[in-house]
């Protein structure tokens, strides 16, 4: 493998020429598509005799110097030029065909318009450059192309110039006065509908704001544009930041690798976190929506006027937005529930990820495919690392270390050690040791032991930590642990709240004045992304359930609780006993039902058992079988249990319109059919009244665990009434990929040739391939192997065509290490198929070999 080569972040050296201003012009022309790039270079290094461009892909027309052909050196991915000057401007003409990139990075079409994707080595599919973040350069750029097909012609900063020419062709003119690295670039032509508004800073500019979406769906791009106001209003009251251009614009494609991209004043977004109506789109998509407009807006400081340095501090900006966003759905909706779905993030896939052969600290020290560590870790491990600091700074001193990194850092590239110098240097506080967050992989466990003395009135905790060695790093050392606790008396009463420093291998806490044993919520809101070991009773976790004063920790106990009950009937199906749930679990489950003060959607959120992926992360090892049998048995008995419950929730909630409501009465509508076919019924008529997507597809959802002819019926009614709708059919398709029907695999090998499904559109693979994958483990883990199968021969088809999400969906393949050894040895067999192909991606060649422990 000659190809991949790993970087490390240990030999990052600074530039040793750099480029100030950026010409492009572009001659959009299909197949003949033309770039001149105009680069006004600057040597840094005076040493330095040789100019290396990046370049991946394109056919080089022409080469100059100061207006004089060169002579260059082109290379399998760069291109390099000898000169001796101190300054030059360098101009390159290249061609592309967008038509055919199939791989969504760079430049190319989406449902025939034009678009771009350069984050994070895309800008090297367009022209020769150093496409690296800490060359930041002025942009101008022209754009010409056909009128009638492409009306709109966009780039980032400001329009300029426009006007027609011959041949029924038109070019507009584009400038950014900020600088920027290549990988924000980005470009638009074509033809679509356009919803504009207009947002008045606090500082009383006008900012033009514009939402581009396929024709027809104008009236879908409503709830996009008032996230983005409410982004920009936010932005400044929570951090004081302002926009900082004259106009903002959204462009939403069907074909996209990920959510949506940041660029400067041109955000293109996957369709999917665009368009919305009700009849279309759930309240989790709306969600979505307002979560991912907000965390592009947010980038615009944190990202794009301060950058990273290299690609090994992209959690300085990922980690800090995902953060920025997440408090901004917070404080715009439920703190508890958004805190829920974070903490869910964390403990089922970046766990996961933690404990696997991709482990990797939030700022990783190496990388073959830069692409490979857009993760869970960066991203959302990332964010509770910036959320510890948080905790531990308190909001005040937090936003004063925000205010003193911009105005340190206001147009540069940097690292996290420059953030967190901020956040020290503002705030006083010693983050020494908590640096250790950025170096170190792997999940800290965090054992926890009590001991209360009555005569003295003293409640002792003694604290352990250790990290296992990941797969990348063995020696781990202590971290600095925000630990987040109450201490309940019996009467649920609480008699202590604090944030205690953990800093040490093993540490005793003493708290005096505690008049009786309490109740200990340790590790209150998820306070840091560690594995908490305490040895809670049945007792204690019903009594956190009720009177916590945390909603989270109230949830966390229900999990703990509802989880230990699984396990327990794992172990007696082991021993080949009755399984068996405890009354005291059951009836913690009826009073939360019951309880008249308790938020819909956190009962929601507790009706919700935890998924197998989730509870397989609680474990060293599963019995997959096993497992299945006791959750679907622990779901049943309860529901059984709350059956009468169950019904009077449901009718109650059935007219009320609003999002809570209607997620604790799908949820329960969900669970009525564990209790019996009966209630079948109940989910046709909701999904024949539908008023909304979120009813219709909670119907559906609520019969997706089985065959059944009212099943058939309404999957083929919806098939009907969708099937020109791409983004709505995808919800149908992952419907069938994760069916709990033993045929499942069956239908989605024959949906591979359905219409509405296509391998070169990521949205249709992620909702037919990766869904199933991710999210069906009982049908993927089939023991005979075909669900192996299923993933391995779309990873085969997409390694070609798109590397970026073919190595996304493998990551079911190579978590395998818990399983069993016949399971193991069918996952080790498809990841021998994939590393033998002829021509693997550097994408996959990272994940399978590292899986493989080559
Ligand atoms: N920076 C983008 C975000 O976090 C995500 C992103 C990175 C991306 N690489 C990408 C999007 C490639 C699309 C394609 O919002
Ligand atoms: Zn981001």
């Amino acid at each position: 493998m000659t190809q991949a080569q790993a970087k490390y972040l240990k030999d990052y050296t600074a530039p040793r020429f750099t480029i100030t201003h950026l010409d492009l012009s572009f001659t959009l022309e299909g197949k003949e598509t033309q770039v001149v790039a105009k680069s006004q270079v600057v040597r840094l290094d005076s040493t330095a005799t040789c100019l290396i461009l990046d370049g991946d892909e394109m056919k080089i027309l022409s080469v100059k110097i100061n207006g004089e052909d060169v002579s260059y050196k082109q290379g399998l991915t760069n291109l390099s030029i000898d000169t001796q000057l101190d300054e030059f401007q360098l101009e390159i003409v290249t061609q592309l065909d967008p038509e055919a990139n199939l791989s969504l990075e760079g430049l190319y079409m989406s449902d025939g318009a034009y678009c771009t994707q350069c984050e994070a080595e895309g800008f090297r599919r367009i022209t020769y450059f150093l496409d690296r973040p800490d060359v930041l350069a002025i942009y101008t750029v022209r754009i010409e192309a056909d009128k009638t097909a492409f009306p709109y012609l966009l780039s980032n900063g400001n329009p300029i110039e426009k006007g027609s020419l011959d041949g029924d062709r038109h070019f507009a003119k584009w400038h950014d006065p900020f600088p920027k690295p290549a990988y924000l670039f980005a470009l638009v032509a074509g033809d679509f509908d356009l919803l504009e508004d207009e947002f008045i800073t606090r500082s009383n500019r006008a900012v033009k704001l514009q939402v581009f979406v396929d024709k027809g769906n104008l009236n879908k791009a409503h709830h996009a544009i008032a996230s983005l106001k409410k982004s920009m209003a936010w932005d400044e009251s929570r951090f004081n930041l302002e926009y900082d251009l004259d106009i903002y614009m959204i462009v939403a494609v069907d074909f996209f690798n990920m959510g949506a991209m940041e660029n400067k004043g041109l955000n293109v977004f996957n369709t999917k976190y665009v368009l919305a109506d009700t009849s279309s789109a759930t309240d989790e998509d709306y969600h979505g929506i307002e979560a991912v407009v907000g965390h592009e807006y947010f980038h615009n400081w944190t990202g794009n006027r301060v950058t990273c340095r290299d690609w090994f501090q992209l959690s300085l900006k990922e980690g800090l937005t995902v953060f920025r966003d997440q408090e901004f759905s917070s404080d715009l909706g439920s703190r508890a529930v958004n805190r829920i779905h974070a903490i869910k993030v964390i403990k089922n896939q970046q766990f996961a990820e933690d404990s696997g052969p991709m482990s990797h600290p939030i700022r990783p020290e190496s990388v073959i495919e830069m692409n490979n560590f857009y993760t869970v870790t960066v991203y959302n491990k990332g964010a509770e690392v910036i959320r510890m600091l948080h905790t531990l700074l308190g909001e005040q001193k937090f936003q004063a270390g925000m205010q003193l990194y911009f105005q340190r850092h206001d147009g540069q590239a940097v690292t996290c050690d420059d953030f967190v110098a901020a956040m020290q240097d503002a705030s006083g506080v010693d983050l020494v040791q908590f640096k250790l967050w950025y170096s170190q992989s792997g999940t800290p466990v965090v054992t926890v032991e009590e001991d209360y003395d009555e005569v003295n009135a003293c409640y002792r905790l003694t604290i352990k930590q250790t990290t296992p060695e990941s797969a990348e790093q063995k020696d781990k050392q202590a971290l600095h642990i925000p630990f987040d606790l109450e201490l309940l008396s019996g009467q649920g009463e609480s008699m202590l709240s604090a944030v205690i420093d953990v800093k040490q291998a093993s540490q005793e806490f003493i708290f005096n004045d505690i008049t009786e044993k309490p109740v200990p919520s340790l590790l209150q809101n998820f306070s840091a992304p560690v594995k908490l070991v305490f040895d809670y009773s049945i007792e204690q976790l019903v009594h956190l359930m009720r009177f916590a004063s945390s909603e989270v920790a109230r949830w966390e106990a229900s999990v703990t609780l509802v989880s230990q009950s699984i396990w327990d009937n794992v172990a007696n199906l082991q021993l080949n006993q009755a399984m068996h749930v405890d009354p005291r679990v059951v009836d913690a489950y009826r009073g939360v039902l019951l309880s008249p003060s308790l938020d819909l959607a956190l009962v929601a959120e507790i009706f919700t058992l935890p998924s197998v992926s989730a509870l397989i992360e609680q474990a060293e090892s599963v019995e997959l079988d096993a497992l299945g049998t006791a959750r679907d048995y622990v779901a049943e008995e309860i529901a059984t249990a709350c059956e009468d419950e169950l019904v009077t929730r449901y009718r109650e909630l059935a007219g009320v319109d609003n999002a809570a409501a209607r997620a604790l009465k799908n949820t329960c509508l969900f669970l009525l059919q564990k209790v019996s076919d009966e209630y079948q019924e109940y989910a046709e008529d909701q999904y024949v009244q539908a008023a909304n997507m979120t009813d219709s597809l909670g119907a559906l959802q609520a019969l997706n665990g089985e065959a059944s002819s009212v099943r058939t019926r309404l999957m083929a009614d919806y098939e009907s009434k969708w099937k020109s709708t791409p983004l709505v059919m995808d919800k149908w398709l992952t419907l069938h990929a994760t069916c709990g029907d033993d045929k499942c695999l069956e239908t989605l090998v024959a949906l591979t040739d359905h219409e509405s499904f296509s391998y070169s559109n990521p949205n249709r693979v992620r909702s037919l391939v990766g869904a199933f994958a991710a999210g069906n483990l009982i049908q993927f883990h089939d023991i005979e192997g075909k669900g192996y199968d299923f993933l391995t021969d779309a990873i085969i088809k997409l390694n070609k065509v798109n590397p970026q999400v073919a190595a996304r969906i493998i990551t079911p393949l190579i978590q395998f290490k818990k399983f069993d050894s016949s399971r193991q040895a069918m996952m080790k067999a498809s990841l021998e198929r994939i590393l033998g192909l002829p021509d693997l991606s550097k994408d996959l060649y990272e994940k399978v070999s590292k899986a493989l422990g080559l």
